[in-house]
């Protein structure tokens, strides 16, 4: 090839490539202004995206309406949101996700907060029945309390039990000498409840205590495709590097197949809409298209026996019919998220090169081009058995967890308005406490965190405070 024309070759390709990352500049800049806000008040999570026509804005003000609203048991005059319960843990999605931001463990009084859910299971015995359960929830329900504690119920309906928590103190020592105290709840039935009113439970129940989630970032997560979730799965650890991380396999209660698990902490949620039915059934006990009937077992008869909600006694079949379901889904969707601006590029390095990374991977380009980052990969890992809870979710086993994603997680005291607990059961009172429980496959990483210097440990923190 001629001189010139190698030239002109280099030329062109500089060009191509300059302006394919003008075009992804472009795209990543349209999408932060319409994905991202600013606002550091405590509505941080509460914004709209920008861009969404009437119709759309309809809906969403619609979903947020149904997001917010106070239910109210049957019958009442405020015939669209009644059907809360016979048995429930609180009446409105906020009162565990206030202003679309994590629970505490207790509230302003000291209790243990409605945000604060005991969901319960008990081992297969391998019967048609239990393996039933198995393939469409992913657990075997605890017979006579079903698969959450409810701590509330409508007249004469009386609640579950009242959940309890006791902790033992466990101290770690870093090498450089300094000690820090980390809480550990104390599991078994005694510990975890009491006022238990249907009875004795079943002898092998099985209980694990959850904190309601940040809602940030929802439809962004969905975004991600099922292929780039799988493309960082390493079940059987063939690169060697002691991580090997699986994606959660449930079944989806509206394609009937199975699909990859996305939300809650073990990632047994396939999609927003098909949380916001489960939470519906859990939470308030509102039955929707999705799981039409009442959260009540065959020994609560009181709860059986309880007035329907108007919807039901109008002739529409659910509490939260379709059109309103999807409006939550929809609402959470098109939520903003917290801009992230990271100073502390130390920690950032730091938290590559330790490992932290290799499960919190900070970005996924989705398929419009846009980057997000979120610091998950959305697998399930064996955290060890400080964190286990022996609970079964579909393929997450008793030790594993979905990588919790980081992303606005300093601004967790910002949303509740008081300070914050970090891990799935809310026993670590601060990012160090949590960085410290990692284990199984986090261990590494943990150690290598634990020989870095006080100044550098702090520099991980403080980066992390910044996402
Ligand atoms: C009684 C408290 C409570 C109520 C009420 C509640 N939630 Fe939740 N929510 C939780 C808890 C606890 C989790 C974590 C569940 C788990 O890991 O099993 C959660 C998780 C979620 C998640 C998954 C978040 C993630 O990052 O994976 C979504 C979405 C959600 N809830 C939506 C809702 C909606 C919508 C409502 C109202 C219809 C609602 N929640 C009502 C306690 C609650
Ligand atoms: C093997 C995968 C893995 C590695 C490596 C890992 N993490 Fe995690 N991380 C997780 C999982 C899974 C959870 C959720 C555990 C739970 O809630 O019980 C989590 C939770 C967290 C949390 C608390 C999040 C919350 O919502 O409360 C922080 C903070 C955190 N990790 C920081 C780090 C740092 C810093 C490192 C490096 C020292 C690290 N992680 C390494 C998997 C990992």
């Amino acid at each position: 090839m001629l001189k010139k024309q190698k030239y002109n070759l280099w030329l062109l390709s500089v060009g191509v490539i300059f302006h394919s990352t003008l075009i992804a500049s472009e795209i990543q800049k349209k999408f932060e202004q319409t994905y991202y806000t600013s606002d550091q008040s405590k509505n941080m999570l509460s914004h709209s995206i920008e861009g969404l026509n009437d119709e759309q804005i309809d809906q969403f003000m619609l979903g947020k309406s149904f997001f917010r609203i106070p239910w109210v048991e049957a019958p009442s005059a405020t015939t669209a949101r009644d059907g809360l319960g016979p048995l429930f843990s609180a009446n409105t999605c906020t009162s565990c996700h206030p202003n679309n931001g994590v629970s505490s463990i207790y509230n302003d009084i000291g209790d243990i907060s409605r945000g604060y859910v005991q969901r319960l299971s008990i081992p297969s015995d391998g019967s048609k029945e239990h393996l039933t359960q198995l393939s469409l929830q992913g657990f075997v329900s605890e017979p006579s309390y079903g698969s959450q504690i409810s701590i509330n119920g409508t007249k004469n309906v009386p609640f579950e039990a009242k959940p309890k928590l006791e902790f033992e103190t466990l101290s770690v020592t870093y090498p450089d000498g300094e000690s820090v105290a980390l809480k550990k709840p104390i599991l078994g039935i005694h510990n975890q409840l009491q006022q238990l009113q249907y009875g004795k439970p079943h002898k092998e129940m099985i209980i694990s205590n959850r904190i309601a989630q940040s809602l940030i970032g929802m439809g962004l997560l969905e975004q991600i495709s099922d292929e780039q979730i799988l493309a960082n799965e390493d079940i059987e650890d063939i690169d060697n590097d002691g991580i090997s991380g699986k994606a959660n396999r449930v079944y989806s209660l509206v394609t009937k197949q199975e699909a990859i698990g996305r939300y809650t902490w073990k990632a047994s949620a396939p999609s927003i809409l098909e949380q916001t039915a489960n939470a519906a059934h859990n939470d308030m006990s509102l039955t929707t298209p999705l799981i039409p009937k009442e959260n009540c077992t065959q020994n609560q008869i009181e709860c059986q026996k309880a007035p329907k909600g108007d919807a039901l006694r109008a002739g529409t079949p659910f509490d939260l019919p379709q059109q309103r379901l999807e409006a939550i889904s929809y609402y959470l969707k098109n939520l903003k998220v917290p801009k992230s601006v990271i100073t502390q590029k130390e920690g950032e390095k730091l938290f590559n090169t330790i490992g932290c990374a290799k499960c919190h991977i900070p970005s996924f380009t989705l398929s419009s081009g846009a980057v997000i980052k979120p610091y998950t990969d959305m697998l399930l890992h064996n955290m060890g058995e400080g964190l286990a809870d022996g609970r079964v979710e579909f393929l997450a086993n008793g030790s594993e967890w979905r990588t919790a994603p980081l992303w606005a997680i300093g601004k967790r005291e910002i949303t509740l308005g008081k300070k914050a607990q970090y891990l799935h059961d809310g026993r670590a009172d601060s990012i160090e406490e949590a960085i410290l429980w990692h284990g199984g496959e986090a261990q590494s990483a943990k150690e290598q965190f634990m020989q870095l210097s006080k100044q550098n440990r702090e520099k991980i923190i403080k980066f992390i405070k910044e996402l």
